[in-house]
């Protein structure tokens, strides 16, 4: 049986690397920006998004050379969307993996501007060619990642989560809230590696599918995890969503039913790998690592 925390410590470690590569401090007047990007960048965090990357590209043989970058990228892209999501003006939050918030570390401004330069520099990063020689499967990534990133994926789905708090939500349009929020950078990261090897529109398919039902579990054990955690294990505040009037799973159907909602989704989600052979187990265990997580 595979070690999953083994093997996302072995994978954070090897993106760190890569991070620290692409987002060096350089010691010029605007040193600033980069040290915060820098603090929100390579700060710990789990890094699921990059090995859901790595994991779907070692599924058609992709050279982790190239892999490792889109997995950096994609974390850029999620370490610039906490900053943001952190701020005043959203969630109001002031602990981050388990360190203050990078606007309270530095200041607002520096941290509205370090969210914007790790998402362009993901971009930048992805439609390098060192990313991949074929300028299609470059620019298949550039599409896939814009719209994850964008109005129709998470930023979307942020608006969407900042409206709930003054329009109660259905569970169909929860469902479709963190689909959007959450669950699009996760489908990017899932499909990464089918672009990358070029796979077959119905292993992409299933990629899909997979991330489609792994996304809204993991959203859900992240709302969970904020009516049952503690600020120091889940290394931010906890018990805050019901107050700032937050629409989930948990709100609407309890904390019982959102946590069998999330095991079923996750069963779900591997029975979507079903057309995959072993190569596939570290998704597998994923799945089931993302609703027993405890941060
Ligand atoms: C937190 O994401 C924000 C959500 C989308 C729920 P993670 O739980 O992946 O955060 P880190 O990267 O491990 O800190
Ligand atoms: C954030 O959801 C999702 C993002 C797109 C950043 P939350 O607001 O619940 O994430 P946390 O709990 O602050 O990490
Ligand atoms: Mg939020
Ligand atoms: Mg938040
Ligand atoms: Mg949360």
């Amino acid at each position: 049986m595979l070690d999953i925390k083994a093997a996302l410590a072995k994978n954070a470690r090897d993106v760190d690397v890569v991070l620290d590569r692409l987002l060096p401090a350089r010691p010029d007047p605007e040193s600033r920006l980069m040290e915060a990007v820098r603090y929100a960048t390579l700060s710990g965090g789990k890094r699921i998004r990059p090995f859901l990357v790595m994991a779907s590209s070692t599924l058609f043989g992709v050279s982790e050379q190239f892999a490792i970058r889109v997995a950096a990228a994609i974390e850029m892209v999620h370490c610039y969307s906490l900053i943001h999501d952190d701020l005043p003006a959203m969630d109001d939050d002031d602990l981050r993996r388990g360190l203050p918030t990078c606007h309270v570390k530095f200041d607002e401004a520096t941290a509205i501007l370090a969210g914007d330069a790790l998402l362009a520099r993901a971009f930048e990063v992805i439609a390098d060619s060192q990313t991949h020689p074929d300028p299609r499967v470059r620019s298949d990534l550039v599409v896939e990642l814009a719209k994850a990133a964008g109005g129709d994926g998470m930023v979307g789905g942020q608006m969407l989560d900042l409206l709930a708090a003054e329009v109660p939500l259905q569970i169909a349009e929860i469902t479709r809230m963190q689909r959007m929020k959450t669950g699009a950078l996760i489908a990017f990261s899932c499909e990464a590696g089918a672009v990358l090897g070029k796979a077959a529109d119905s292993a992409r398919h299933a990629l899909h599918a997979y991330a489609h039902d792994l996304g809204l579990a993991f959203q859900i054990v992240d709302d969970l995890l904020d009516v049952e955690g503690n600020d120091e294990e889940v290394g931010k505040r906890t018990h805050k969503d019901q107050g700032a009037g937050k629409a989930t799973f948990v709100s609407v159907l309890g904390v019982e039913r959102a946590r069998a909602q999330s095991d079923m989704l996750a069963q779900q989600a591997v029975q979507h790998l079903e057309i995959f052979p072993e190569t596939a187990d570290p998704l597998r265990a994923l799945a089931s690592f993302v609703v027993h997580r405890r941060n």
